[in-house]
């Protein structure tokens, strides 16, 4: 190969990428190569001659080419020949191959039988500017192409490394789960024991204290539970299917009466309003804010709460969960949907602040949005949208 000196080998294997893109120029008159190669270089790309056919499928070996100029007159192997052997190789099977021609219109049928990938040609004499511009279109898609493939596998490095984070929390989820949820049932139970069997050794504010600490470690086993129940549905796969909304608030709504027969209630559920979604998702969604207007509404002697939707025709309706109960403080709206945020103490209503950033990443997760409104002591509502 007495055409590719030393310094034009890249010897890098031809998957790897080039820092410059390469042109691979065959001629068999040296000439010829000679003025390509000085034109060409203009385009900053690096220049690979071959005086036949052979030297250049030798160039193959170590280069992917960005673009192939081939002559078509050549002894022994044809431009047409060397381009067919180089369509073979899956690396330069989308090549794109520039024929040089001293006859355009015998050609013309020729190329159109090159289907696979980009084919042109050129006339000689070989115009400077005419050829300039179609080699730099070359090397720009080129480029492009590169710049793709770049950012696809940025993408896959990306996915692989969530994939990852996502294998490690579940295995933290699992560590959590074990570990911190055992000991807290452990505490629970050996104060059971000792209020049972050795109440008699401690006084009254003993006994007190115990209960507190029993009781203390049930809500943070509790807690913890609510926790993974959080993290285990934000990743959860979804299964989309047609929801029909009012008939799950209807049941949610009976369940709540069962578990509390002593209150008086009553319940507006509009009909027919469903939407396509993830039943199980949803269902926990709707559980949590009905569940919350049930509870911020306990101390009403008649709590009013009302499920429905405005624009109930629209394909894109917002729904809302309305209660008569305690409200909150307006000013303080922001923080409803951050975990472990409680616009009202334990000792009012019993809470862990979980329930409505659940229900935000549920509905984030189907394209909607949550917003709630309310006027302190005068009832809450909780609108949102779903996609
Ligand atoms: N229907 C409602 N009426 C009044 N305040 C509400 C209502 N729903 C939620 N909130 C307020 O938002 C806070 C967060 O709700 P949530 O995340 O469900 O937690 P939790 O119900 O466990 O306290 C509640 O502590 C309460 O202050
Ligand atoms: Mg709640």
């Amino acid at each position: 190969m007495e055409n590719l000196p030393q310094d034009q080998l890249n010897l890098k294997r031809p998957q790897e990428r080039m820092a410059k893109p390469a042109i691979l120029i065959v001629d068999d008159r040296e000439e010829n190569l000679l003025a390509l190669e000085r034109l060409l270089e203009q385009t900053g790309a690096v220049v690979v001659k071959a005086r036949n056919g052979y030297d250049a499928l030798k160039a193959c070996l170590h280069h992917e080419f960005a673009l192939a100029l081939l002559d078509v007159n050549m002894p022994e192997m044809d431009g047409y020949e060397l381009a067919e052997l180089m369509r073979g190789e899956r690396i330069h099977s989308t090549v794109p191959i520039i024929f040089v021609t001293a006859a355009y219109r015998q050609e013309v049928e020729i190329f159109k039988g090159y289907s696979a990938g980009a084919v042109d040609y050129l006339v000689k004499p070989l115009q400077a500017e005419i050829l300039l511009n179609k080699v730099k279109v070359f090397l720009d898609i080129y480029r492009q192409k590169q710049e793709i493939n770049q950012l696809n596998t940025a993408l896959a490095a990306r996915a692989d490394e969530l994939a990852a984070a996502n294998r490690e929390l579940d295995a933290f989820n699992l560590a959590v789960s074990h570990d911190l949820r055992s000991p807290a049932i452990n505490i629970a139970n050996f104060c059971r024991i000792i209020s049972e069997k050795h109440a008699a050794s401690l006084d009254e504010k003993g006994r007190k204290y115990l209960w507190i600490i029993q009781e203390e470690s049930l809500r943070m086993d509790k807690l913890i539970n609510t926790l993974l129940g959080f993290s285990r549905l934000s990743r959860q796969e979804m299964v989309h299917q047609e929801v029909d909304l009012s008939a799950l608030a209807r049941s949610i709504s009976h369940e709540l009466q069962l578990h509390d027969p002593g209150r008086r209630a009553e319940f507006i559920i509009a009909e027919h309003l469903s939407c396509r979604g993830d039943q199980d998702l949803l269902k926990v969604a709707l559980s949590n804010l009905l569940g919350n207007a049930w509870k911020y509404s306990a101390k009403e002697a008649l709590a009013k709460i009302e499920f429905g939707a405005v624009n109930g025709d629209n394909p894109a309706p917002t729904f809302y969960v309305r209660d008569n109960g305690v409200g909150f403080n307006r000013n303080y709206a922001g923080k409803l949907f951050k975990i472990f945020q409680r616009l009202h103490s334990t000792a009012d209503f019993e809470g862990h602040g979980v329930g409505l950033v659940t229900v935000e990443r549920i509905i984030q997760r189907h394209g909607g949005k949550i917003w709630a409104e309310s006027e302190e002591g005068d009832g809450a509502t909780f609108f949102f949208t779903l996609k």
